[in-house]
């Protein structure tokens, strides 16, 4: 089995490539939106990324699923009744799915999202058990997922489908069952995550304190105040639940050669000369002054010059 953490620095996303170099299949779990890394590994280990799954719908970064589809072909999985409103697959509680040597089991553990999941991962070649869990935002190690995100109006149901997901469902698991969450030190979607990015079942029950309270206090310690929920997380779960827009749709820096600069000026895009904050852009047949200018500056661009593209005609939506 191939398994790999990809952490984002100072935002403590942390996401996932499992498969199995033998079948050369491989998954991503929670992808970043740079999906670079999942490429180049799953390459360097003769792997191909045919599965995307997502234990939520994200509020504090945006997924890499559209990208790394578009990228590769992969399909993208949520737990049934997840409100994506773009193409996706579903998967049920309790169902697996096999690459080689890996195995991989969906569970609903709902409470920071209605629809959250975890997935219980197995490696067959070593043992039938499960050996590591995929909590998403639901256990993080020394902390747990905030059940107010999904809105002041469900924060009652969701702290209870919380304390069952935590106590009912991964609390009942063995104590040697790895932790491996969605989230480390940095994120937002808890109150105060360890620096230490995986754990175990049996760790985090003994020494995390929100694992050891009745329903009731557990209750009482959800009413407490949560970080604020900037303004962005809205804005987020908007665009995550209906799908993200490609980066090549998006002004972004590229480093392009002279020919491709003049290709795209000729096709009617608007370029930004970074260095210098130039338009280029094709001129018009009655050119101002401005626009000859530009047209002069278009004429030669240089070398390895960083531009950002504001506007691709072919591509932009
Ligand atoms: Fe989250």
């Amino acid at each position: 089995m191939y398994f790999k953490q990809i952490t984002v620095e100072g935002m403590g996303c942390l996401s996932y490539i499992i498969g199995c170099p033998g079948a050369k299949v491989a998954c991503v779990v929670d992808p970043k939106r740079d999906v670079q890394d999942y490429i180049d590994l799953a390459r360097k280990n003769g792997m191909e990324i045919t599965h995307i799954f997502e234990t939520h719908i994200h509020a504090d970064h945006v997924s890499g699923n559209q990208e790394l589809k578009s990228r590769n072909g992969a399909k993208i999985y949520y737990m049934e009744g997840s409100p994506v409103t773009f193409p996706h697959e579903e998967v049920t509680e309790g169902q697996t799915m096999e690459f080689g040597y890996t195995r991989l089991q969906f569970i609903k553990t709902p409470g920071h999202t209605p629809h959250a999941m975890s997935i219980l991962v197995t490696d067959t070649a070593r043992s039938q058990d499960p050996w590591m869990v995929l909590t998403g935002d639901c256990m993080f190690v020394g902390d747990i997922g905030r059940p107010d995100l999904a809105g002041d109006e469900l924060i009652e149901e969701q702290t209870l489908n919380l304390y069952n997901s935590l106590y009912s469902r991964l609390g009942t698991m063995p104590d040697n069952l790895e932790v491996f969450p969605a989230h480390g030190e940095g994120s937002l979607c808890g109150r105060g995550m360890s620096a230490k990015s995986s754990s175990t079942i049996g760790f985090e029950k003994k020494s995390n304190d929100l694992l050891k309270l009745s329903k009731d206090a557990f209750k009482q310690e959800m009413m407490q105040t949560f970080p604020s929920r900037p303004k962005s997380f809205s804005h987020i779960i908007h665009t995550n639940t209906h799908g993200v827009p490609l980066l090549d749709r998006c002004p972004i820096v590229r480093d392009l050669s002279p020919a491709q600069v003049k290709a795209q000026i000729e096709k009617g895009a608007t370029v930004l000369e970074i260095s210098c904050g130039r338009f280029l852009q094709k001129s018009s047949s009655r050119r101002s002054a401005r626009e000859s200018m530009q047209c002069c500056m278009m004429s030669e661009p240089r070398r390895n010059m960083k531009t950002a593209i504001l506007n691709r005609p072919d591509r932009c939506r």
